[in-house]
């Protein structure tokens, strides 16, 4: 059965770029980004690691660690890192993992046989420090995918784990956020105390609390 949101992402142990990696370790109490892409010395991907390489400052503010995929091999990512370092004129900060076995991508669900049999589509995953399934994007081969986007979810995730709060339409950092449905009117003010407005009884609007 493919995975849900909420679900323990599994754990495995795969080749990378750089070395042999545990899951769960590397995870250890960092959000982690897992992503796949359908093959290596293709241009969209080059320029989706170069991107995800070039974000390791806005990754690391996040507590966040990065980890890719193809179903290409060691030997074949490390050739493939020099040209995305040249090419994109990054260093490439993050392990790559080898997925010949396919291991990773089945339990992952990263192979959709309708767009293709063989390689991994552009899934990705942003996971919590407790391993739990936080969100699940699908892209084709065809489109790179947006990874200001990312950080943008990573923002929401990480400020409604600790907030009774939700980030609404098009929410970026800093902007206002909605009150949760689960919270009282009458009890808003006490929890946010930087005031709020009521819209609707159901559309309550508060500052974002953590600033
Ligand atoms: C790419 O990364 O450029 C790509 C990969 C597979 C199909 C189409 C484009």
């Amino acid at each position: 059965m493919s995975l849900r949101l909420g679900d323990t992402a599994p754990n495995f142990t795969a080749k990378t770029s750089e070395g042999e990696i545990n899951f769960y370790d590397y995870v250890g109490d960092s959000w982690v980004v897992l992503f796949s892409h359908p093959a290596d010395y293709t241009p969209v991907c080059t320029t989706e690691l170069g991107k995800t390489a070039s974000l390791k400052q806005e990754f690391e503010k996040r507590n966040v660690k990065v980890i890719a995929l193809s179903v290409d091999s060691v030997e074949s990512h490390k050739g493939w890192i020099k040209d995305i370092n040249e090419t994109q004129d990054v260093e490439v900060n993050f392990p790559i993992i080898a997925d010949e076995s396919r291991e990773v991508s089945m339990a992952y669900d990263m192979i959709h046989p309708n767009a293709s049999e063989t390689f991994t589509v552009r899934s990705l995953f942003i996971i919590d420090p407790d391993k739990k399934v936080k969100l699940m994007i699908t892209y084709p081969a065809s489109t790179g995918r947006n990874f200001q986007e990312i950080l943008r979810v990573i923002d929401s995730l990480q400020l409604t784990a600790n907030y009774s709060v939700a980030t609404p339409a098009d929410w970026k950092a800093g902007e206002e956020v909605v009150v949760a449905p689960a919270i009282k009117t009458e009890d808003i003010a006490a929890k946010f105390p930087k005031g709020f407005r009521e819209i609707k009884p159901y559309l309550r609007m508060t500052p974002q609390p953590n600033l």
